[in-house]
């Protein structure tokens, strides 16, 4: 099924809002491509089906007179299917309003109403009632494992790493950790993330961190740019664009097509040159209150990816560039004063969180002017602060 990618974009940014604004758009763009986008998100947020009998389950989404049934087919070891189930296969009717089902995927954490659908379970006796014990637990599992994919995820970032392949948890790197303590404030928000670097190696389509972010993000806009083309990852609320971050340009024309962003990770080819690029061409993209993340910055000491062989690393490396930062945290500190314009990363970088190969950089107003110029030692020793010269 393809859904409309725009559209799943628009559902999750209004999913924490009214009702008459979520039923607003439900009118624009008709109950059937809504429950389209509704059922791919259902089908990438539920967990893996345990039960052993196969057991389908009808949910009938309704809209004002409007109604759409979508029969689910969910059995272990086989991806949920969406079949045209009859009458009788059917052990579960399910009835929930599309606001509802749009609210429990894309609101805030905790908005979802309680008692929002209604149920009707093992609708028609089964044929032969000695197959009744096995059906019944199937038929409970299947319904855990179907409404695990109509709620706001729970799962932590290092689960969620391993469970799709990141190398961002439990490998070389223990990064999660530091990606839920910086990203909590967002998780509940529309946020458009940007990550360089989608992965796949020997064949494989990568996309492990993208899946990561779209699943703890429940209504974010998630895009990944990679060398290599890997739209075959496109999905609702998923797209992946193909670049090189070595080319300013072509980053501008990303970040002026998708961004601003909220975040920006640089997963990619960890060139300290690279690096950099990156981060001069897509920083000005970065919404205020957002954060630029760099990963990996163990290159900065690697002579191969342009890092300096030694214990200080150079100006021209991802360490350097944030040394850099530091300073420019402090512009307004530093004597003489600067008479010219502040840089955008002197005006705008408000603190720089650097963790063993990782750092956060915020982006906000970096506008305090501190101590006055004409503070002199004169003053100093006015204030008390410093004893004069001569005592
Ligand atoms: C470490 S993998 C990314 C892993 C992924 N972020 C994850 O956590 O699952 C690095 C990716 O960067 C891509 N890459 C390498 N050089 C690049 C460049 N110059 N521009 C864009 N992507 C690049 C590679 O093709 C590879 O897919």
């Amino acid at each position: 099924m393809t859904v409309d990618r725009r559209l799943a974009g628009r559902l999750a940014e209004r999913g924490a809002g009214s009702d008459l604004e979520i039923s607003t758009l439900l009118k624009e763009a008709g109950l059937d491509a809504v429950v389209d986008v509704l059922v791919d998100e259902i089908l990438f947020r539920c967990d893996a089906p345990v039960n052993p009998v196969p057991v389908d389950i009808a949910m009938n989404v309704t809209h004002g007179s409007e109604q759409r049934r979508i029969v689910f087919r969910i059995a272990r070891d086989r991806p949920i299917d969406v079949v045209d189930g009859d009458d009788t296969s059917i052990r579960r009717e399910i009835g929930i309003g599309a606001v509802d089902l749009v609210r429990r995927l894309y609101g805030r954490t905790g908005q979802r109403r309680l008692g929002d659908f209604t149920d009707t379970f093992l609708p028609t006796r089964p044929a032969d009632l000695a197959e009744l014990p096995g059906i019944l637990t199937s038929t409970n599992q299947a319904s855990g494992t179907l409404f695990s994919g109509c709620t706001v995820p729970q799962d932590d970032l290092g689960k969620l790493s391993v469970a799709y392949g990141s190398d961002k948890w439990a490998s070389f790197h223990w990064y999660t950790g530091h990606y839920e303590e910086q990203f909590a404030r967002y998780r509940d928000q529309p946020v458009r993330l940007l990550e360089i670097g989608i992965g796949g190696f020997d064949g494989q389509l990568g996309g492990a961190s993208l899946k990561m972010w779209k699943k703890y993000f429940h209504r974010g806009l998630i895009y990944g740019l990679d060398l290599f083309d890997k739209s075959a990852l496109n999905q609702g609320r998923l797209t992946a664009l193909t670049g090189d971050q070595s080319d300013p340009a072509a980053l501008t024309a990303i970040a002026e097509e998708h961004g601003p962003f909220d975040i920006v990770i640089d997963d990619g080819s960890h060139e300290n040159e690279h690096v950099r690029t990156s981060f001069d061409a897509l920083f000005p993209y970065v919404r205020p209150g957002g954060l630029y993340v760099i990963e990996d910055m163990q290159t900065s000491y690697i002579p191969r990816c342009g890092g300096t062989a030694g214990p200080v690393a150079g100006p021209d490396t991802t360490v350097g560039l944030l040394k850099r930062l530091l300073d420019d945290i402090h512009h307004n500190e530093q004597e003489p004063r600067i008479a010219e314009a502040p840089t955008i990363t002197q005006s705008q970088v408000v603190s720089v969180r650097v963790c063993r190969n990782i750092a956060f950089i915020e982006k906000g107003v970096n506008g305090e002017n501190g101590i006055p110029g004409w503070m002199d030692d004169d003053a100093w020793v006015a204030l008390g602060a410093i004893p004069p010269a001569d005592s």
